[in-house]
């Protein structure tokens, strides 16, 4: 259905367990990398790809909400993608995130 709000499909992928607070993790969602930030015990979710020229932001240093991407150190405020320094020019797309029980759910990549 066109014009209507979007309504996504929220998968299963990883635990709580395995990204602590200050941590990020790498995951794959519909064959999209997307990488998961642990701030303060909420869970973001943004691209894993940099904007910027597709550093791996899963590798960079997370700092309260803000992610340094680890190649030229642009960096990025994960709850709600948008650019804090460049080189990066683009906002990094962002994911919804569930939690039930343990387990952490992202919604599905368009
Ligand atoms: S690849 Fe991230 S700042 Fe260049």
């Amino acid at each position: 259905m066109r014009g209507g709000s979007r309504v996504g499909t929220f998968v299963r992928v990883a635990e709580l367990n395995e990204i602590a607070p200050g941590e990020l993790l790498r995951v794959e969602v519909a064959g999209r990398l997307l990488c998961l930030a642990n701030v303060e015990g909420t869970i973001y979710a943004v691209d894993d790809d940099c904007t910027h020229i597709s550093g791996p932001l899963d590798q960079g240093e997370l700092d309260g909400c803000v992610l340094t991407c680890p190649i030229h150190l642009a960096r990025f405020d994960v709850r709600n993608g948008k650019v804090l320094r460049g080189p990066a020019r683009d906002d990094l797309p962002t994911y919804a995130v569930r939690i039930e029980g343990d387990a952490i759910l992202v919604e599905t990549p368009e």
